[in-house]
């Protein structure tokens, strides 16, 4: 299991401190999350916080964009040091070309599902994808509660997954923490991310490690 905790619950006036947290801890990737404040209701930061998180940052940064039109940006997060860019479907008209972008910058490219979107939509992009993110809330805040219909859906995804792209890897993004990473795990999701249940313990690196223990 990698986990991914995510910056948007990070202290946004010293990430530095937060990114080296990270950087010491054992998870895996770095999870960043950007949001246009028209896709989904919040505004969070863009490319120029993204290179200098890379800066500091010692994981590989897993860049979850919640933007209309991403096509416009792929170029622009490859300069700035991202290594994965996931995309929302619902955001992308001509998906299958998008995805074909993000993997020709050089990047993996993931897509994401906002939890009304069915596993089914990916059918004939899987093979394009190297992740696909279940969105387990809906996006735009970081600690809300988590929808208990994610762990059917990862199943679902599971069976696509072992017909078309054995080796997708597939990341939960919303209200994951120690109680459900463990049965996240059985079903068959292989990244976690997590934020609020992370950065507001007073031992982040600790829920990281038992995140990776129990799951
Ligand atoms: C929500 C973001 C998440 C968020 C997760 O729109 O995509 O990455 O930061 O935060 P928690 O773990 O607090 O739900
Ligand atoms: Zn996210």
């Amino acid at each position: 299991m990698l986990i991914a905790p995510s910056l948007l619950n990070a202290n946004f006036a010293n990430l530095q401190t937060d990114i080296e947290m990270i950087n010491q801890s054992v998870a895996d990737w770095i999870h960043i999350d950007v949001m246009d404040g028209v896709f989904v209701p919040n505004i969070s930061f863009g490319q120029p916080v993204v290179s200098h998180i890379k800066k500091h940052a010692k994981k590989p940064l897993d860049v979850h964009v919640m933007i209309v039109d991403p096509d416009r940006y792929i170029h622009s997060f490859k300069e700035v040091g991202a290594d994965i860019l996931t995309v929302h479907a619902e955001a992308c008209t001509h998906l299958h070309r998008t995805l074909t972008h993000i993997k020709q910058s050089g990047m993996k490219a993931g897509v994401a599902l906002n939890p009304h979107t069915p596993v089914s939509v990916l059918e004939n992009v899987l093979e394009n994808c190297d992740l696909v993110m279940i969105m387990s809330v809906n996006p735009g805040f970081g600690g809300q509660k988590f929808i208990e219909n994610t762990y059917r859906k990862i199943e679902d995804l599971v069976v696509l997954k072992n017909k078309f792209n054995p080796n997708l890897l597939i990341e939960v993004d919303g209200g994951v923490n120690l109680e459900n990473a463990r049965k996240l795990s059985d079903s068959g999701a292989n990244v976690l991310v997590a934020g609020y249940s992370i950065f507001a313990d007073k031992n982040p690196a600790s829920v990281i490690e038992k995140m990776k223990q129990v799951s």
